[in-house]
């Protein structure tokens, strides 16, 4: 495995896996890698001769007063976990390599941004869509994978793609959970003992959802302020939103007659947790690809 913070670096190394024909996959990551991270890369490895793995905690992607600082940086164990896993090349810039100058350019993906994280984090998906564009110019992939878990970007990310005609295909994996159902993420190493419980609820409230539906309720209303109760009752929190969405605008859906995203965040002591569910009318898990 490779390992550089260069741009140019990455550049020339591409190139050459490209001049002996290789299919890129790429998996942009903040870090602090988790298993998650790791199914990304195993299905960047099925399909892809040449894994590049991104780990870049992107400052402009923060919104004033949250964890960029305290973002969890391992840097020493993700290189290991990355070479066990087959990675070809691992890009880690520092800042001052992602953002030499005064970035002047912002890319930004209208309407899909606007519910959902977007109410709560201005500002948020224009960074990341800005930095996943300037990775993908530097990585230039053929395929590249990102988690259900944060299914509204990677719904924006398949749009800007589709929009700005990058030469990309975007895939989209299921999310990863803990034993408990709670959904990976490098966030959850901020839960202590009694919140890392508590956390669970998250994705009860979630199946609670689905069993709503699969038993005939289509007022998302009705299953919110269930899926509330569930949360509320399990502990201390603040609900940033509990939304049902559709899968394609990501406005919200008052009757469930087509697919819709139910999706959620909420904070438990210091970590923002989010999580969602993608099922059809009936209630019928949907896959998105
Ligand atoms: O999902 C993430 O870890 C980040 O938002 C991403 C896509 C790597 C951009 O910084």
């Amino acid at each position: 495995m490779q390992v550089t913070g260069k741009i140019l670096e990455v550049r020339k190394i591409i190139s050459s896996a490209r001049a002996e024909g290789k299919r890129i996959g790429f998996v942009p990551t903040m870090g602090a890698l988790h298993e998650g991270h790791l199914s990304l890369i195993k299905a960047a490895g099925a399909d892809c001769d040449f894994v590049a793995v991104s780990i870049f905690v992107n400052p402009i992607q923060f919104v004033p007063g949250e964890d960029y600082e305290q973002y969890p940086r391992p840097i020493e164990d993700d290189i290991e976990k990355s070479r066990r896993a087959g990675v070809s090349l691992l890009f880690n810039p520092s800042v001052d390599e992602m953002y030499p100058q005064e970035q002047l350019t912002r890319v930004y993906v209208k309407k899909l941004t606007e519910n959902l994280c977007g109410r709560f984090r201005e500002g948020h998906f224009e960074g990341v869509t800005t930095v996943v564009t300037k990775l993908f110019n530097i990585v230039q992939p053929d395929i590249s994978y990102f988690g259900q878990k944060d299914a509204q970007q990677a719904l924006v990310i398949k749009r800007m793609v589709a929009d700005l005609n990058m030469p990309i295909e975007i895939k989209i994996r299921p999310t990863i959970r803990e034993r408990d159902g709670l959904a990976m993420s490098s966030r959850n190493q901020y839960l202590n003992e009694a919140q890392r419980k508590q956390a669970c609820c998250l994705y009860q409230a979630l199946c609670d959802a689905r069993e709503m539906i699969r038993s005939g309720e289509k007022k998302s209303e009705h299953i919110i302020k269930r899926m509330s109760d569930i949360i509320k009752n399990a502990g201390p929190c603040e609900i940033d939103y509990i939304s049902i969405v559709d899968t394609e605008t990501i406005e919200d859906v008052e009757q469930i007659n087509k697919p819709v995203l139910i999706a959620l965040a909420v904070k438990i002591g210091p970590a923002r947790l989010i999580d969602n569910v993608i099922v059809d009318s009936n209630g019928n898990d949907v896959i998105i690809t």
